[in-house]
């Protein structure tokens, strides 16, 4: 299966929980991956960082090569890093499907996503609480997904900020008004049960995790709770339509 083809089979599997590997137990790394594809995980966002673009450090190249090598799940990289033109095109060799930039990492967006999609791979685009939504617009035909970011990036464990909600409803309006209906549209930062139903309402597709399922074992239970909330919050964005 082509990386690409990997993310847009999650299209039909729509709302969906990724699980943020940053806050898993990397010591027994393979055990984790297995109880969460026991546990029905359809993707896995990797937390990228290098301690430049964000004052935290996590993992990098090595690890993405680990995690290809231990499933066969579509990996969901998101790429907190400096220097993303330089690197971005390694993570796709190193076995990541979806590789998301940050906008405020990189003067030329729109040449790495092109770059990113010429490798086969799919591409994203992450906006911290800061950044405009409409900084998307220019580039969204480069997008296979957005990433609105519910807080500054770096670290687990934050709190929701909900000032991304309003831009996830105008990112789901731009679909409309510019004919990109596949577009994804990922939160990430502070989603649990008491978030995830107003960011499915708002338009996310795609709904990362960390604290809120690594904190609270089973995984099982905490990723059936989340998509069902998520479902619901669903259920009332279409009817809004
Ligand atoms: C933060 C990361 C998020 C984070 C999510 O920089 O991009 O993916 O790990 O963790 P929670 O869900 O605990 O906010
Ligand atoms: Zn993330």
């Amino acid at each position: 299966m082509s990386p690409r083809s990997a993310i847009e089979n999650l299209r039909g599997s729509l709302p969906v929980v990724a699980p943020s590997m940053l806050m898993c137990d990397f010591g027994n790394l393979e055990r984790e991956i297995r109880a969460l594809e026991d546990a029905g995980a359809q993707v896995l966002h990797l937390d990228v960082m290098d301690g430049h673009f964000v004052p935290n450090a996590s993992y990098g190249l090595t690890l993405v090569e680990t995690f290809r090598r231990l499933t066969t799940l579509p990996l969901d990289a998101h790429l907190m890093i400096a220097n993303p033109a330089e690197y971005a095109p390694r993570y796709v060799e190193a076995g990541a499907d979806l590789v998301t930039i940050h906008y405020e990492s990189t003067d030329e967006p729109d040449q790495v996503l092109a770059e990113i999609a010429s490798m086969g791979a799919a591409t994203g685009l992450a906006i911290n609480p800061p950044t405009p939504w409409e900084v998307v617009t220019p580039v969204i035909e480069l997008c296979d997904l957005v990433l609105v970011m519910s807080v500054m990036p770096g670290f687990g464990g934050q709190r929701f900020q909900a000032s991304a909600l309003e831009k996830l409803s105008h990112l789901a309006g731009l679909r409309t008004t510019h004919g990109c209906e596949s577009l994804l549209l990922e939160i990430d930062g502070g989603v649990a049960a008491d978030t995830i139903g107003g960011c499915a309402s708002a338009g996310a597709d795609v709904f990362v995790v960390g604290s809120a399922i690594f904190g609270n074992p089973p995984y099982s239970d905490r990723l059936s709770e989340l998509a069902e909330l998520a479902r619901h919050g669903r259920k009332s964005l279409i009817e809004k339509r």
